[in-house]
Protein backbone atom coordinates (compact mmCIF):
# COMPACT_ATOMS: atom_id res chain seq x y z
CA UNK A 1 0.00 0.00 0.00
CA UNK A 2 1.39 3.37 -0.57
CA UNK A 3 0.96 5.85 2.08
CA UNK A 4 0.03 9.04 2.01
CA UNK A 5 2.86 12.07 2.38
CA UNK A 6 2.80 14.21 5.48
CA UNK A 7 3.67 17.85 4.23
CA UNK A 8 4.23 19.68 7.71
CA UNK A 9 3.66 23.32 8.63
CA UNK A 10 3.92 26.20 11.67
CA UNK A 11 0.84 25.41 14.27
CA UNK A 12 -1.98 27.54 12.89
CA UNK A 13 -0.87 27.57 9.32
CA UNK A 14 -2.61 23.97 8.10
CA UNK A 15 -5.98 25.64 6.34
CA UNK A 16 -3.31 28.01 4.42
CA UNK A 17 -1.35 25.23 3.51
CA UNK A 18 -4.36 23.10 2.26
CA UNK A 19 -5.36 26.51 0.11
CA UNK A 20 -1.77 26.20 -1.14
CA UNK A 21 -1.22 22.76 -2.55
CA UNK A 22 -5.00 22.93 -3.68
CA UNK A 23 -3.64 26.04 -6.47
CA UNK A 24 -1.05 23.90 -7.18
CA UNK A 25 -3.47 21.14 -8.22
CA UNK A 26 -2.67 19.06 -4.95
CA UNK A 27 -5.66 17.37 -2.80
CA UNK A 28 -4.53 17.44 0.77
CA UNK A 29 -6.48 16.51 3.90
CA UNK A 30 -5.95 18.76 6.59
CA UNK A 31 -4.29 17.32 9.74
CA UNK A 32 -2.24 19.02 13.30
CA UNK A 33 0.69 20.24 12.25
CA UNK A 34 0.49 19.30 8.57
CA UNK A 35 -1.69 18.22 5.73
CA UNK A 36 -2.11 14.47 4.51
CA UNK A 37 -1.71 14.21 0.27
CA UNK A 38 -3.20 10.60 -0.21
CA UNK A 39 -2.12 10.26 -3.89
CA UNK A 40 0.91 11.32 -5.34
CA UNK A 41 3.56 10.33 -7.40
CA UNK A 42 7.29 11.49 -8.09
CA UNK A 43 5.65 15.04 -9.34
CA UNK A 44 4.15 15.98 -6.10
CA UNK A 45 6.85 15.61 -4.09
CA UNK A 46 9.48 17.20 -6.29
CA UNK A 47 6.56 20.19 -6.88
CA UNK A 48 5.50 21.09 -3.35
CA UNK A 49 9.42 20.78 -2.29
CA UNK A 50 9.78 23.46 -5.19
CA UNK A 51 6.80 25.88 -4.76
CA UNK A 52 5.38 25.68 -1.57
CA UNK A 53 5.75 29.15 0.72
CA UNK A 54 4.24 27.47 3.41
CA UNK A 55 5.37 23.95 3.93
CA UNK A 56 8.26 23.12 6.08
CA UNK A 57 8.93 19.57 5.10
CA UNK A 58 7.71 16.96 3.01
CA UNK A 59 7.33 13.51 4.38
CA UNK A 60 7.35 10.00 2.65
CA UNK A 61 6.91 7.61 5.12
CA UNK A 62 8.63 4.23 4.72
CA UNK A 63 6.77 2.38 7.77
CA UNK A 64 3.69 2.36 9.94
CA UNK A 65 3.86 0.18 12.96
CA UNK A 66 2.20 -0.04 16.17
CA UNK A 67 5.09 0.68 18.60
CA UNK A 68 4.54 -0.38 22.49
CA UNK A 69 8.08 -0.25 23.43
CA UNK A 70 11.58 -0.01 22.97
CA UNK A 71 11.89 -3.01 21.49
CA UNK A 72 8.74 -2.66 19.49
CA UNK A 73 10.37 0.10 17.95
CA UNK A 74 14.00 -1.43 17.45
CA UNK A 75 11.83 -4.32 15.52
CA UNK A 76 9.91 -2.79 13.20
CA UNK A 77 13.04 0.17 12.31
CA UNK A 78 15.05 -3.64 11.08
CA UNK A 79 12.09 -4.57 8.80
CA UNK A 80 13.26 -1.29 6.72
CA UNK A 81 16.12 -1.96 3.94
CA UNK A 82 18.46 0.56 5.21
CA UNK A 83 21.12 -0.05 2.58
CA UNK A 84 18.72 0.68 -0.16
CA UNK A 85 18.72 4.27 1.33
CA UNK A 86 21.98 4.69 3.18
CA UNK A 87 24.14 2.95 0.30
CA UNK A 88 27.88 4.65 -0.90
CA UNK A 89 28.80 5.88 2.50
CA UNK A 90 25.35 8.68 3.09
CA UNK A 91 25.62 10.10 6.23
CA UNK A 92 22.21 10.31 7.87
CA UNK A 93 20.22 11.84 11.05
CA UNK A 94 17.35 11.32 12.49
CA UNK A 95 14.61 13.77 13.60
CA UNK A 96 12.00 12.49 16.05
CA UNK A 97 9.16 13.79 17.70
CA UNK A 98 7.45 11.14 20.31
CA UNK A 99 5.31 11.06 22.75
CA UNK A 100 4.86 7.31 24.13
CA UNK A 101 5.18 6.70 27.85
CA UNK A 102 7.60 3.41 27.32
CA UNK A 103 9.83 5.49 25.47
CA UNK A 104 11.50 8.52 27.86
CA UNK A 105 11.68 11.00 25.36
CA UNK A 106 12.26 11.73 21.56
CA UNK A 107 15.94 11.73 22.01
CA UNK A 108 15.98 8.23 23.21
CA UNK A 109 13.46 7.34 20.34
CA UNK A 110 15.77 8.60 18.10
CA UNK A 111 18.74 6.46 19.55
CA UNK A 112 16.86 3.24 19.68
CA UNK A 113 16.15 3.89 16.18
CA UNK A 114 19.67 4.93 14.95
CA UNK A 115 20.66 1.79 16.80
CA UNK A 116 18.60 -0.67 14.86
CA UNK A 117 19.95 1.13 11.93
CA UNK A 118 23.62 1.08 12.70
CA UNK A 119 22.94 -2.82 13.53
CA UNK A 120 21.02 -4.09 10.27
CA UNK A 121 23.72 -2.21 8.12
CA UNK A 122 27.01 -3.51 10.28
CA UNK A 123 25.35 -6.95 9.96
CA UNK A 124 24.61 -6.96 6.35
CA UNK A 125 27.21 -4.86 5.07
CA UNK A 126 30.17 -5.22 7.82
CA UNK A 127 29.77 -1.39 8.09
CA UNK A 128 27.67 1.09 9.80
CA UNK A 129 26.89 4.35 8.17
CA UNK A 130 27.41 7.54 9.67
CA UNK A 131 25.50 10.11 11.52
CA UNK A 132 25.87 13.67 10.57
CA UNK A 133 23.31 15.56 12.10
CA UNK A 134 24.39 19.32 10.68
CA UNK A 135 24.10 18.37 6.94
CA UNK A 136 22.97 14.52 6.75
CA UNK A 137 22.83 13.22 2.95
CA UNK A 138 19.56 11.43 4.44
CA UNK A 139 17.40 13.09 7.03
CA UNK A 140 14.87 10.68 8.62
CA UNK A 141 11.85 11.02 10.84
CA UNK A 142 10.49 8.98 13.82
CA UNK A 143 6.96 9.98 14.67
CA UNK A 144 4.83 7.99 17.52
CA UNK A 145 1.70 9.64 19.19
CA UNK A 146 -0.52 7.03 21.28
CA UNK A 147 1.75 4.09 20.10
CA UNK A 148 1.16 4.90 16.41
CA UNK A 149 4.57 4.99 14.91
CA UNK A 150 5.95 6.15 11.47
CA UNK A 151 9.39 6.60 10.27
CA UNK A 152 9.81 8.55 7.09
CA UNK A 153 12.29 9.95 4.56
CA UNK A 154 12.22 13.79 5.06
CA UNK A 155 12.36 14.96 1.15
CA UNK A 156 12.77 18.45 1.94
CA UNK A 157 16.37 17.74 3.72
CA UNK A 158 16.80 21.26 5.31
CA UNK A 159 13.35 22.70 5.91
CA UNK A 160 11.71 24.04 3.28
CA UNK A 161 11.59 27.94 4.75
CA UNK A 162 15.06 27.79 4.20
CA UNK A 163 14.92 29.66 0.89
CA UNK A 164 18.97 30.23 0.73
CA UNK A 165 18.59 34.08 0.82
CA UNK A 166 18.62 34.97 4.22
CA UNK A 167 22.27 35.72 4.33
CA UNK A 168 21.52 38.43 7.51
CA UNK A 169 19.17 38.38 10.26
CA UNK A 170 18.70 41.09 13.17
CA UNK A 171 16.40 40.17 16.42
CA UNK A 172 13.49 38.18 16.22
CA UNK A 173 13.19 37.67 12.62
CA UNK A 174 10.23 36.03 11.06
CA UNK A 175 10.37 32.65 9.55
CA UNK A 176 9.85 33.31 5.70
CA UNK A 177 7.26 30.84 5.46
CA UNK A 178 5.33 32.64 7.93
CA UNK A 179 5.97 35.92 6.48
CA UNK A 180 4.45 34.31 2.92
CA UNK A 181 1.46 32.90 4.91
CA UNK A 182 0.96 36.52 6.32
CA UNK A 183 1.15 37.82 2.92
CA UNK A 184 -1.60 34.85 1.30
CA UNK A 185 -3.67 35.91 5.05
CA UNK A 186 -3.02 39.93 3.32
CA UNK A 187 -4.35 38.78 -0.09
CA UNK A 188 -1.29 40.20 -1.19
CA UNK A 189 -1.24 40.18 -5.13
CA UNK A 190 1.40 41.62 -6.34
CA UNK A 191 -0.41 44.41 -7.55
CA UNK A 192 -0.85 46.56 -4.23
CA UNK A 193 2.55 49.23 -3.35
CA UNK A 194 3.46 47.51 -0.13
CA UNK A 195 5.38 49.10 2.70
CA UNK A 196 7.14 47.64 5.49
CA UNK A 197 7.85 50.13 8.11
CA UNK A 198 9.80 48.09 10.57
CA UNK A 199 11.52 45.52 8.06
CA UNK A 200 14.25 43.90 10.47
CA UNK A 201 16.09 41.87 7.91
CA UNK A 202 13.18 42.22 5.07
CA UNK A 203 11.59 39.07 4.82
CA UNK A 204 7.84 40.15 4.25
CA UNK A 205 9.67 42.49 1.71
CA UNK A 206 11.74 39.52 -0.27
CA UNK A 207 8.28 37.04 0.44
CA UNK A 208 6.41 39.50 -1.43
CA UNK A 209 9.02 40.00 -4.50
CA UNK A 210 9.09 36.08 -4.53
CA UNK A 211 5.01 36.09 -4.87
CA UNK A 212 4.87 39.23 -6.64
CA UNK A 213 7.17 37.45 -9.72
CA UNK A 214 6.21 34.10 -9.32
CA UNK A 215 9.47 32.89 -8.06
CA UNK A 216 8.84 29.27 -6.60
CA UNK A 217 10.11 29.71 -3.54
CA UNK A 218 13.15 26.96 -3.63
CA UNK A 219 14.46 28.87 -6.65
CA UNK A 220 17.52 29.91 -4.56
CA UNK A 221 18.27 26.31 -3.59
CA UNK A 222 20.46 23.75 -4.55
CA UNK A 223 19.65 20.58 -2.30
CA UNK A 224 16.87 19.04 -1.21
CA UNK A 225 16.41 15.44 0.69
CA UNK A 226 14.95 13.46 -2.45
CA UNK A 227 18.08 14.25 -4.40
CA UNK A 228 19.59 11.19 -2.33
CA UNK A 229 16.13 8.71 -2.90
CA UNK A 230 17.38 6.01 -5.24
CA UNK A 231 13.84 6.58 -6.91
CA UNK A 232 14.99 10.10 -7.68
CA UNK A 233 14.43 11.27 -11.08
CA UNK A 234 16.53 13.87 -12.41
CA UNK A 235 15.11 14.54 -15.77
CA UNK A 236 11.26 14.37 -14.06
CA UNK A 237 12.81 16.85 -11.78
CA UNK A 238 14.34 19.20 -13.85
CA UNK A 239 11.24 19.11 -15.78
CA UNK A 240 8.87 20.06 -12.68
CA UNK A 241 11.30 22.76 -12.10
CA UNK A 242 11.80 24.34 -15.23
CA UNK A 243 7.52 24.21 -15.96
CA UNK A 244 7.19 26.21 -12.49
CA UNK A 245 10.95 28.55 -13.46
CA UNK A 246 8.52 29.83 -16.59
CA UNK A 247 5.68 31.84 -15.06
CA UNK A 248 8.78 33.80 -13.44
CA UNK A 249 8.43 37.93 -14.85
CA UNK A 250 10.17 41.13 -13.33
CA UNK A 251 9.20 43.14 -10.16
CA UNK A 252 7.20 46.06 -11.34
CA UNK A 253 9.09 49.33 -10.16
CA UNK A 254 8.12 51.11 -7.39
CA UNK A 255 5.70 48.68 -5.72
CA UNK A 256 7.76 47.46 -2.59
CA UNK A 257 9.44 49.09 0.10
CA UNK A 258 10.90 49.09 3.84
CA UNK A 259 12.20 51.31 6.11
CA UNK A 260 13.40 50.42 9.84
CA UNK A 261 15.70 52.78 12.07
CA UNK A 262 17.83 50.58 12.99
CA UNK A 263 21.65 50.64 10.90
CA UNK A 264 22.15 47.21 11.12
CA UNK A 265 18.49 46.23 10.26
CA UNK A 266 18.97 47.86 7.03
CA UNK A 267 22.84 46.52 6.28
CA UNK A 268 21.33 43.26 6.65
CA UNK A 269 17.73 43.77 4.53
CA UNK A 270 20.20 44.80 1.31
CA UNK A 271 22.72 41.72 2.04
CA UNK A 272 19.54 39.10 1.91
CA UNK A 273 18.20 41.35 -1.02
CA UNK A 274 21.32 41.04 -3.02
CA UNK A 275 21.06 37.33 -2.47
CA UNK A 276 17.63 37.17 -3.85
CA UNK A 277 18.56 39.15 -6.46
CA UNK A 278 16.33 41.93 -5.98
CA UNK A 279 18.79 45.21 -4.63
CA UNK A 280 18.32 47.25 -7.44
CA UNK A 281 14.27 47.15 -7.72
CA UNK A 282 13.45 47.27 -3.67
CA UNK A 283 13.98 50.51 -1.92
CA UNK A 284 15.09 50.71 1.97
CA UNK A 285 15.64 53.31 3.79
CA UNK A 286 17.49 53.71 6.76
CA UNK A 287 14.36 55.85 8.97
CA UNK A 288 12.48 55.76 12.14
CA UNK A 289 8.76 55.53 10.77
CA UNK A 290 7.51 58.13 13.26
CA UNK A 291 9.97 60.66 10.57
CA UNK A 292 9.23 58.65 7.41
CA UNK A 293 7.79 60.31 4.20
CA UNK A 294 7.67 57.31 1.57
CA UNK A 295 8.38 58.55 -1.83
CA UNK A 296 5.38 56.12 -3.05
CA UNK A 297 1.74 56.13 -1.14
CA UNK A 298 1.40 52.46 -0.09
CA UNK A 299 -1.74 50.87 -0.98
CA UNK A 300 -0.70 47.69 1.78
CA UNK A 301 1.45 48.39 4.66
CA UNK A 302 2.61 44.93 6.34
CA UNK A 303 4.64 45.15 9.97
CA UNK A 304 6.06 43.31 12.63
CA UNK A 305 7.02 45.73 15.41
CA UNK A 306 9.40 44.43 18.67
CA UNK A 307 6.86 42.79 20.72
CA UNK A 308 9.31 43.07 23.59
CA UNK A 309 10.78 40.46 25.83
CA UNK A 310 9.69 41.51 29.42
CA UNK A 311 6.87 43.36 31.17
CA UNK A 312 9.57 46.57 31.43
CA UNK A 313 9.57 46.24 27.45
CA UNK A 314 6.29 46.21 26.64
CA UNK A 315 5.70 49.58 28.77
CA UNK A 316 8.11 50.99 26.48
CA UNK A 317 6.76 49.85 23.40
CA UNK A 318 3.19 51.08 24.20
CA UNK A 319 4.15 54.66 22.65
CA UNK A 320 5.50 53.05 19.71
CA UNK A 321 2.35 50.70 18.86
CA UNK A 322 0.53 53.84 19.13
CA UNK A 323 2.49 55.75 16.55
CA UNK A 324 2.21 52.78 14.46
CA UNK A 325 -1.45 53.20 14.62
CA UNK A 326 -1.28 56.79 13.55
CA UNK A 327 1.70 56.35 10.92
CA UNK A 328 -0.99 53.69 8.96
CA UNK A 329 -3.81 56.01 9.31
CA UNK A 330 -2.25 59.04 8.14
CA UNK A 331 1.02 57.43 5.01
CA UNK A 332 -1.46 54.68 3.74
CA UNK A 333 -3.70 55.23 1.00
CA UNK A 334 -7.77 55.34 1.36
CA UNK A 335 -8.71 52.99 0.66
CA UNK A 336 -5.82 50.28 1.57
CA UNK A 337 -5.03 47.83 3.69
CA UNK A 338 -2.35 46.96 6.48
CA UNK A 339 -1.14 44.28 8.64
CA UNK A 340 0.34 44.56 12.13
CA UNK A 341 1.73 41.01 12.98
CA UNK A 342 3.09 40.86 16.82
CA UNK A 343 3.18 38.27 19.18
CA UNK A 344 2.07 40.51 21.97
CA UNK A 345 -1.50 40.45 22.48
CA UNK A 346 -1.27 43.41 25.20
CA UNK A 347 0.27 45.58 22.83
CA UNK A 348 -2.36 45.15 20.16
CA UNK A 349 -4.52 47.22 21.77
CA UNK A 350 -1.90 50.07 21.26
CA UNK A 351 -2.60 50.45 17.96
CA UNK A 352 -6.15 52.28 18.38
CA UNK A 353 -7.73 51.27 14.85
CA UNK A 354 -10.37 49.12 15.09
CA UNK A 355 -9.08 45.57 13.20
CA UNK A 356 -11.40 43.96 11.06
CA UNK A 357 -9.51 40.53 12.11
CA UNK A 358 -7.66 39.16 13.77
CA UNK A 359 -5.72 36.14 12.64
CA UNK A 360 -4.62 33.61 15.36
CA UNK A 361 -0.69 32.78 14.23
CA UNK A 362 1.98 30.93 16.28
CA UNK A 363 5.43 32.36 15.95
CA UNK A 364 8.26 30.25 17.27
CA UNK A 365 6.03 28.62 19.65
CA UNK A 366 4.04 32.54 20.64
CA UNK A 367 0.38 33.10 20.81
CA UNK A 368 0.45 35.74 17.83
CA UNK A 369 -1.92 37.86 16.22
CA UNK A 370 -2.29 39.23 12.46
CA UNK A 371 -4.24 42.11 13.46
CA UNK A 372 -6.31 43.60 9.61
CA UNK A 373 -6.95 46.88 9.31
CA UNK A 374 -9.07 48.71 6.46
CA UNK A 375 -7.92 51.89 6.10
CA UNK A 376 -10.94 54.12 4.24
C1 LIG B 1 10.57 42.10 15.12
S1 LIG B 1 11.72 43.01 14.20
C2 LIG B 1 11.15 42.77 12.55
C3 LIG B 1 11.66 41.50 12.00
C4 LIG B 1 11.40 41.36 10.53
N1 LIG B 1 10.00 41.07 10.25
C5 LIG B 1 12.30 40.28 9.95
O1 LIG B 1 11.78 39.29 9.45
O2 LIG B 1 13.51 40.38 10.07
C6 LIG B 1 11.24 44.66 14.51
C7 LIG B 1 12.07 45.70 13.77
O3 LIG B 1 11.45 46.98 14.01
C8 LIG B 1 12.48 47.95 13.99
N2 LIG B 1 11.96 49.17 14.62
C9 LIG B 1 11.64 49.38 15.92
N3 LIG B 1 11.18 50.62 16.10
C10 LIG B 1 11.19 51.25 14.90
C11 LIG B 1 10.84 52.54 14.43
N4 LIG B 1 10.38 53.46 15.27
N5 LIG B 1 10.99 52.81 13.12
C12 LIG B 1 11.47 51.87 12.28
N6 LIG B 1 11.85 50.64 12.67
C13 LIG B 1 11.70 50.31 13.95
C14 LIG B 1 13.62 47.27 14.73
O4 LIG B 1 14.85 47.91 14.41
C15 LIG B 1 13.51 45.83 14.23
O5 LIG B 1 14.37 45.61 13.14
Amino acid sequence: MKHSLFVTCAPQLEPILEAELKELGIPSQMSYRGVFVPEWEWKTIYTINYASRIASRVLLPLLTFKCFDRRSLYRHAMEINWSKFLKDNLTFAIDANVHHKQLKNSLFAAQVLKDAICDQMRQKNGRRPNVDVQQPDVQLNLYIQQQSGVISLDTSGTPLHKRGYRQEAVEAPIQESLAAAILRLAHYTGEERLLDPCCGSGTFLIEAALMSTNTPPGFLRTRWGFMRHPDFNSIEWLKVRNQLDAHRRELKPDTILGCDRSQAAVLATKINLRAAGFSQQIDIQQADFREFNPSITPTMIVANPPHGKRLEDEDQLRPLYRSLGNFIKQTCSKPGKAFVFTSNLELTKEVGLSAKKRHVLNNGGLDSRLLEFEIY
